[in-house]
């Protein structure tokens, strides 16, 4: 059984619905090897992250850069996974008011250091809220699942 991780930090209800989309498009594809596992990052240690198959994360940006809690859930689990999760596929959404750009360089220089394998561009989800980010998100989990599913990462 593969493990599809999907963490995010929670701090609106708008974040909430982008996780639940990302969830519900990665179980849309119906796939019976593929356990899901959503959760508010700052729930997530290192034990869940070496045993996923890929994963998905989301921040808002704030200030420039990612959110306190994903900033948080590298700082905790940084260490434990150097070395151990070489090539971890991954996809990153960032829900921003106007920007995204600081996010996802800081992002991407934490992860260059883990080695972590960007199987989909960032989607960054930006301005006011708009539904069609629903959609992006449900298409983000779906795909994923599907390129797990056909082990194509
Ligand atoms: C303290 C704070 C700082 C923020 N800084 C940025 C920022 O630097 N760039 C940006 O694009 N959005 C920024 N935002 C907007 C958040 O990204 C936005 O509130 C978040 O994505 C939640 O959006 P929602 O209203 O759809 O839940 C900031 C929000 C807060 C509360």
């Amino acid at each position: 059984m593969k493990k599809l991780l999907i963490v995010s930090n929670l701090p609106s209800n708008n974040t909430k619905i982008l996780l639940d989309q990302v969830k519900k498009g990665a179980e849309s594809i119906g796939s019976e090897n593929i356990k899901i596992i959503s959760s508010d990052a700052i729930n997530i240690t290192y034990n869940s992250i070496l045993e996923s198959s890929a994963i998905i994360l989301g921040t808002t940006e704030n200030l420039g850069y990612m959110s306190g809690i994903i900033k948080d859930f590298f700082d905790r689990n940084y260490n434990q996974c150097l070395n151990k999760t070489n090539g971890l596929p991954y996809a990153l959404y960032i829900r921003a008011g106007h920007d995204g750009t600081g996010t996802e360089l800081n992002i991407k220089k934490i992860i260059t250091g883990l080695k972590w394998k960007e199987i989909q561009k960032p989607l960054i989800l930006k301005g006011v809220w708009n539904n069609k980010f629903k959609d992006q998100c449900f298409n983000l989990g779906a795909t994923v699942a599907a390129g797990i599913d056909a082990n194509i990462y």
